[in-house]
Parts: structure tokens; C-alpha cells; sequence
């Protein structure tokens, strides 16, 4: 393999967790940050961030990585150079691309002799490709007062993986997508993807391979297209978990249950069991953020995209929903004291963006409950970013539930699987548990001596106390 010389702009998720991949499969990286806390944290071998297996990856790829915050230092002999900063969301919905902006201009003026592949990694609007373009252009002339021809090509490289699973999702891709109008560009990122794409790299043993592990497919499209591939799988995902969220309220209704209705129809390949998992809904940096964009990006060019939008009116709804069943068993929520069992937006991450339990938690406190909150890694987090919700937090979950009046289940990290329910059902001032996933075995807690509330499952179902008499 030809190891490559390769620069990484933004050491956020996405980011840091390219450039470690592909330090790891022998490429040489730099990654650049202007943040000074992060790089001190990187070269000391931290990751700045919680995903499990990242910290592991970067002392194997130790030899291939630097940091820096110097352009300098890291685009001139690049013959790759991802931008990879973050695009949060302005109020009407569409990207703030500032930093891109930034980055794409630091590119240019630091762009050096040999053909660069200038990668937008970042999730942009479609079109950003020819604007980075033009940016990265006229940094280069301004600085250089002459015109830059073929230097450089822009391409587009959406990633696809999911928090706390990103070292799995980055060498372990179902596909790889790559954009571009210039078919040298192309060239430049098969050969960079190679090993990934031939899975010809030894497995880590934190990491490792799928049974059944073919070669990876890269899929080559032109720029707006592997734009538009990018919102339209997190669009497409996230219509699918309001669909089952919408289905499961009215399993609720018909007494139906809502985990037969997707084993049934996930089986039917056409639609596939995953993403199927009824509960508060989705949250994270990615689908709220994606979606709005994709409305906006519709609106600009005259088109309505009810589909995305109702999917995230269910999904916001879901959450005053979770309100509403503790209200309906509690009957007043002033007063009352709620332990939140998770924060995160899901398990094995610490982040909190779009959480729904940090939504669910102002609304309870709206209507004057108390609420308390565990989570095992977001706490610092959460005590950090939300100075002012008036959140109590416990490191223990016994403690949360000492005279609560009811638990609500709103991450669905393995260890609650674990807790000592009866003890739990014992200290508390009433044993409601509202499971917001589905994800504990309502058998267990009703033995416990919990009453328990889930997602999606008919009332009968919900109340019934005895568990069925086996044969
Ligand atoms: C997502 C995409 O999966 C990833 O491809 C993209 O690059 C970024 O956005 P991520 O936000 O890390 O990744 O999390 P993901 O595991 O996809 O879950 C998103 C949200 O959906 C979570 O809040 C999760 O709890 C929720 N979810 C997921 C459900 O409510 N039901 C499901 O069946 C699946």
C-alpha cells in the first residue's frame, strides 16, 4: 500500500475519528485544530471526546499522527486534505458554515505545488463543493497572485457513522461514498480507501472484523449527488423511527404491541428490522440538524418536503408524549420527583445534542415536578452545558430513586438492565417506571413490584401485574 500524505481540518467526531483511521491504516495524518486545550489533550494520547476503541486507535496509529494548529504544518505536502469542522445549525434551520468557510480559505492559502484532493467531509448543503471550490480558489490567487489550474480538486466524502460505535462504522463501512467532477480526484481517494475497501488491514482486537466481511463498495457519484446522499440517509432514518413512533401510539390505542408489529414487518426484507426500535424518538448532533437542513434546502428551491417534516414533528412530540404518560399515572406532576435514568442522546456517549431527555426534563419542570437525573458518563456533561436546569444528579441510581415518585427510562445504556429493581421498587415513594425504550424486561420489573409503562404497548398490557402462567 502507498502511504499518503494526509491533512485533517476539525478534530471534532467526525474528524479526529478520519484521521485516526487512517493513521491506522498507514496514511500519514495531521490533524489540525485551532483549539488549544484539544491538541494538549491529543498529544498526550486523549481523545477529547467518549467513544470507545478511539483512544486505543490512536496509540496504534501513534507513529502516522500529528497535531497542530498551523495550516502550515500540515496542507502544503498533503496530497488529501479533509475538511471536517462543524456546520451546527443557525435559527431558520440552514448550516452555519462559517467555519468551512474558514477552513476552506486556510486550504488555499496554504495549498502546496503537488495535486491536492480537497475533501469536504463536513456535512454541507448541496452545492458547497462548487463554493468551497471558488473559496479555496481565490484564497490561492489572493495570497499568490497568480491562478492556481489544477492544483486542486474538490470532493465530497459523507460519513455515515454513528456515535459510540464510530471506530466500528469507520473501518467497518457498509459503503463509501465519494463525489467528484475530476476523475484524478477519484483516483486519489480510491487508492487513499484501498485497504479499507479491501478490508486488507489487521483487524484491531477492540475492533474487530464481522463475520461474513466483504469488500467494502465505494460508490462513485458526481459532488451534488454524494451531497445529497448524505442528508438523504439521515432523512430516510430518521422517518423511519417516527414511522414506528407513530405506529406504536396507535398499538397504544388498539392494544397492540408495538416490538410484534416490527419484528413483523422488519422481517420483510424490503424494509429490514433495524432502526425500528419504538421509544422517545431520536435525538444527536446529526438527524435534528440534517432533517432541518433538508427542509431548508427544499424551500430554497421551491420544493416542500412534508415527509421530513412530519418526521420531525412526530419526533418532537414524542417527547411531550413521555410527559404525558407520567402524567396520566401520577395525575399531578407538581411536586412529584422524577429520576431520569440517562441523559445522552443514546448509549455509550456522552453527548447531550438534541437529547431527549434534557427536553423531557424542562418540560416536566415547566409543569413543577423535580426532577433528578443519572446517566453513567454525561453528568459532567450535563452539569457543564446546562448550568441553569435545575436537574439533581446522581452518581448512584439506588440514591435517584430514593422517594421518587416514578422512574423514566430515556437512555437505554446496558448496566440498567442490571440494576436491583426490587431494591430500586423499595426506595421509592411509589414504583412507577415509564420505560422510554422498551428495554427493560417488564416481567422483571413487575415482579419487582414496579407498575410499568412502555412505549407503544396497549394498556391491558401495560397494567396487567401477573406475569403469565408458563404451559
Ligand atoms: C446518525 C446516523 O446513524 C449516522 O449514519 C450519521 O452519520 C450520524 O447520525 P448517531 O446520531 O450517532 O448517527 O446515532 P444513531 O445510532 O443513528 O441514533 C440516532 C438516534 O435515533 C438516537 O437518539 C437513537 O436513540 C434513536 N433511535 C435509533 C431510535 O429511537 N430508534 C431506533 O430504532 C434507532
Amino acid at each position: 500500500m502507498k502511504s499518503m500524505k494526509v491533512a485533517v481540518i476539525g478534530t471534532g467526531y467526525v474528524g479526529l475519528t478520519t484521521g485516526v483511521t487512517l493513521a491506522y491504516l498507514g496514511h500519514q495524518v495531521t490533524c489540525v485544530d485551532v483549539d488549544p486545550a484539544k491538541l494538549a489533550l491529543l498529544r498526550q494520547g486523549k481523545a477529547p471526546i467518549y467513544e470507545p476503541g478511539l483512544e486505543e486507535l490512536m496509540e496504534l496509529a501513534r507513529a502516522n499522527l500529528r497535531y497542530t494548529d498551523q495550516y502550515a504544518e500540515a496542507v502544503p505536502e498533503a496530497e488529501v486534505v479533509f475538511i471536517a469542522v462543524g456546520t451546527p445549525s443557525l435559527p431558520d434551520g440552514s448550516p452555519d458554515l462559517q467555519y468551512v468557510r474558514a477552513a476552506a480559505r486556510g486550504i488555499g492559502e496554504h495549498l502546496g505545488n503537488g495535486f491536492c484532493v480537497v475533501v469536504n467531509k463536513s456535512t454541507v448543503p448541496i452545492g458547497s463543493g462548487n463554493w468551497v471550490e471558488s473559496l479555496v480558489r481565490e484564497a490561492y490567487e489572493g495570497r499568490y497572485g497568480r491562478k492556481c489550474r489544477g492544483q486542486f480538486a474538490v470532493a465530497s466524502n459523507p460519513e455515515f457513522l454513528r456515535e459510540g460505535s464510530a471506530i466500528h462504522d469507520s473501518l467497518y463501512p457498509d459503503r463509501i461514498v465519494v463525489g467528484a467532477e475530476d476523475p484524478k480526484a477519484l483516483e486519489v481517494l480510491y487508492n487513499l480507501y484501498r485497504p479499507l475497501i479491501e478490508q486488507s488491514f489487521p483487524a484491531p482486537t477492540f475492533a474487530p472484523r464481522p463475520e461474513r466481511m466483504e469488500a467494502v463498495p465505494l460508490i462513485t457519484a458526481d459532488l451534488a449527488s454524494a451531497e445529497l446522499i448524505k442528508y438523504a440517509a439521515n432523512a430516510f432514518l430518521s422517518v423511519k423511527i417516527s414511522f414506528i413512533n407513530e405506529i406504536a401510539n396507535l398499538a397504544e390505542r388498539v392494544g397492540a404491541d408495538i416490538s410484534q408489529v416490527a419484528r413483523g414487518i422488519g422481517l420483510d426484507n424490503r424494509i429490514g428490522t433495524r432502526f425500528l426500535q419504538a421509544g422517545v424518538g431520536w435525538g444527536g448532533s446529526c438527524f435534528g440538524k440534517d432533517t432541518a437542513a433538508l427542509i431548508a434546502t427544499g424551500q430554497e428551491y421551491g420544493l416542500a418536503m412534508p415527509i421530513v417534516q412530519a418526521a420531525r414533528e412526530v419526533n418532537y412530540r414524542q417527547r411531550e408524549r413521555m410527559v404525558e404518560k407520567l402524567q396520566r399515572e401520577l395525575k399531578i406532576l407538581k411536586g412529584r420527583t422524577i429520576g431520569l435514568l440517562g441523559l445522552a442522546f443514546k448509549p455509550n456517549t456522552d453527548d447531550l445534542r438534541d437529547a431527549p431527555a434534557l427536553d423531557i426534563a424542562r418540560r416536566l419542570i415547566e409543569r413543577g415536578a423535580w426532577v433528578r437525573a443519572h446517566d453513567p458518563v454525561a453528568l459532567d456533561n450535563a452539569r457543564r452545558s446546562y448550568p441553569d436546569l435545575p436537574i439533581t444528579y446522581y452518581e448512584d441510581p439506588l440514591a435517584l430513586a430514593e422517594e421518587a415518585d416514578a422512574l423514566l427510562l430515556v437512555t437505554e445504556w446496558s448496566q440498567y438492565r442490571k440494576l436491583d429493581w426490587p431494591a430500586m421498587a423499595q426506595a421509592m415513594r411509589r414504583p412507577l417506571l415509564v420505560d422510554g425504550r422498551n428495554f427493560l424486561d417488564r416481567r422483571a420489573l413487575l415482579q419487582a413490584g414496579f407498575r410499568y409503562v412502555g412505549v407503544g404497548v396497549g394498556e391491558q398490557e401495560a397494567s396487567e401485574v401477573q406475569p403469565v402462567a408458563e404451559g
